[in-house]
């Protein structure tokens, strides 16, 4: 039910831009495109600046105290890289740690068949979607587990990092991870002009 309500917009869009003139699908290509290179950008962005921030925390203290970093520091960089992209950037999971981080009902859908796609044989680095649906331009991008993910999100975490784990985020799904599976994912959402 709910895959169909999400296709429907997107087929109202298809069958609207069949019945259009090519004039008006060539002008509609090129600026999808143009905003999947942006939201690529951005997402590359996100992920760098996280990735930056993780490394460094690990040089200076392992792994408790990048997790304060992590939990300090995520949102803040999210909320920076969207004013600089213009573009709302974000991540996204079937198993969230931060619940902030759960997926709306077309990205859980969206997740979904990245892990199919995934399972059918595809590169989970390269799996990336984009849409527009009632004038919202929608961009995810699956971000796959590395080893070094393993530290905070694997099956054997240190006991000291449960204990914090446990205290900041009560609720936490995200452990249990092995290389290679889909951690989640990057959202990249911007509003159209109507
Ligand atoms: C030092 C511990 C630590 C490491 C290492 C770590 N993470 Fe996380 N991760 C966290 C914390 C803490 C959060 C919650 C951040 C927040 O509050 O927004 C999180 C959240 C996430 C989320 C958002 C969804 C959710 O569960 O809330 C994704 C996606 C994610 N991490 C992916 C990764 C990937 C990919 C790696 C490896 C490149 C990684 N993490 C390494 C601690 C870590």
């Amino acid at each position: 039910m709910e895959s169909f309500t999400m296709k429907h917009p997107l087929l109202t869009i298809i069958l609207a831009a069949l019945a259009s003139t090519s004039i008006a699908e060539e002008t509609r290509e090129p600026e999808m495109a143009a905003l999947v290179d942006q939201a690529k950008a951005a997402a590359k962005a996100l992920g760098g600046a996280l990735k930056a921030e993780l490394e460094a925390a690990l040089r200076t203290g392992g792994p408790i105290e990048a997790l304060s970093i992590c939990q300090m520091k995520a949102p803040a960089i999210a909320s920076r890289v969207s004013a600089e992209h213009g573009m709302q950037v974000g991540r996204v999971s079937l198993k969230t740690r931060n619940p902030d981080n759960a997926p709306r009902p077309w990205q859980a859908d969206v997740l979904h068949a990245f892990e199919a796609r995934k399972a059918a044989g595809e590169d989970p680095a390269s799996l990336s979607h984009a849409e527009v649906v009632d004038r919202e331009f929608r961009f995810m991008q699956a971000i796959p587990t590395a080893g070094v993910c393993l530290n905070c999100h694997g099956a054997s975490i240190s006991p000291a990092l449960k204990a914090k784990l446990n205290e900041s985020y009560p609720g936490d799904q995200a452990t249990g991870y092995r290389e290679g599976d889909l951690r989640g994912a990057f959202v990249v959402v911007k509003q159209l002009a109507p």
